[in-house]
């Protein structure tokens, strides 16, 4: 079926609608050996479509697994110690996904899984800045002081400096923190410092894509064409600088 070559890029993980634009017009777009034009459309099963020369991967390739990841497994698809691992938990889907980084062993929720490292590499890059959400129950009580803190910016006892963050207080005991890193431990270090070491800590939200509350722990599915979309449009702009 014919598409327009923004929707077919796009949809191949090369890059968002929008930066799909831009390629058009600087022409490094050739379908069946002809440069292509912004609005052109075609059939990625009948036409040749090369970006920079090189052809899309077939759609049916990507796959995006939005996990609400359990306690009690590590984030990696294989254990020299023998824990369980995320990729027990999506082993049905049939592809190698990678989990696109980390939480904790006792930490939960929302992990991203795919087998396309431009989306990966687009949520991980530190330029990309891709906030990320936790909510956070804490031993002790949080005060406005510890939100100018993150807010501040952050270095820690072992020297690890931490760029600004949100701390929004929810009750005395519980917050959501908002990353634009993701150092080792970050949320749980930063907290710490400030006295209040973490009980319990869930990953809500990465960029735009928002943990889904209908996933129970240990369960997943895949991301709808249009959240892949708005994830590649999301991160585009700091990763294609
Ligand atoms: N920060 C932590 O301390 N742990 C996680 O799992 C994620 C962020």
């Amino acid at each position: 079926m014919e598409e327009r070559l923004q929707k077919l890029l796009s949809a191949a993980g090369v890059c968002s609608r929008r930066t799909a634009e831009t390629y058009l017009i600087a022409r490094r777009v050739t379908v069946n050996g002809q440069t292509a034009h912004l609005g052109q459309r075609a059939d990625p099963d009948r036409d040749e479509i090369l970006v920079d020369g090189r052809p899309l991967a077939p759609r049916a390739e990507a796959v995006y697994i939005l996990l609400n990841k359990p306690r009690g497994y590590v984030s990696t698809l294989s254990d020299e110690r023998g824990r369980r691992t995320v990729a027990e938990l999506v082993a049905d889907c049939g592809s190698r996904v990678y989990p696109v980084g980390r939480l904790d062993l006792d930490s939960e929720g929302l992990l991203l899984l795919t087998n396309d490292g431009l989306l990966a590499h687009r949520l991980l890059a530190p330029r990309s800045h891709v906030d990320k959400v936790y909510y956070a129950r804490v031993e002790g009580t949080l005060e406005p002081a510890d939100a100018a803190a993150f807010a501040a910016g952050m270095t820690l006892g072992d020297g690890l400096e931490c760029l600004p963050a949100g701390l929004e207080i929810l009750s005395p005991g519980e917050c959501l923190v908002t990353l634009r890193e993701g150092k080792f431990h970050q949320v749980k270090r930063m907290l710490a410092a400030r006295g209040k070491p973490v009980l319990y800590l869930k990953r809500v939200r990465m960029g735009n894509l928002p943990l889904d509350p209908a996933l129970e722990p240990g369960t997943y599915r895949y991301l709808t064409e249009d959240e892949v979309e708005s994830c590649l449009l999301y991160t585009s702009d700091a990763a294609d600088e």
